[in-house]
């Protein structure tokens, strides 16, 4: 069953099919977010986790160490929704999983554009 993520800001969606990668959900529906090699190693497709959580069936990408996962970031090429029951900080008046893709929010999780 297809999953609606929320990009932030702005508010774009993206329905995100059982088993697809968030990137690749998003460049099939023509959004356009920053990535690079498509395998988990540069880091071009960092998102913060504003609300719910991914997961990596295929182990933790190279580039996302323990420390990064604590803060919440996300690997997009690589990470697929897992649940939208649980809430990071901030908080949203929205409910489901929300991602703030490189460059579009401050280190704090907070939306810059
Ligand atoms: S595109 Fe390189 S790590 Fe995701």
């Amino acid at each position: 069953m297809p999953v609606t993520v929320r990009l932030v800001p702005g508010g774009t969606t993206s329905k995100v099919a059982e088993h697809e990668t968030v990137l690749a959900a998003a460049l099939r529906q023509g959004i356009h977010l920053p990535y690079g090699c498509h395998g988990g190693s540069c880091a071009q497709c960092r998102a913060r986790m504003v609300a719910g959580e991914v997961a990596y069936p295929d182990g933790l990408p190279l580039a996302l160490a323990a420390p990064d996962l604590n803060r919440g970031e996300a690997l997009l090429c690589r990470a697929v929704i897992s649940s939208s029951r649980h809430r990071k900080s901030p908080p949203s008046p929205v409910s489901g999983s929300e991602l703030c893709p490189a460059g579009w929010c401050d280190s704090n999780g907070w939306p810059t554009m």
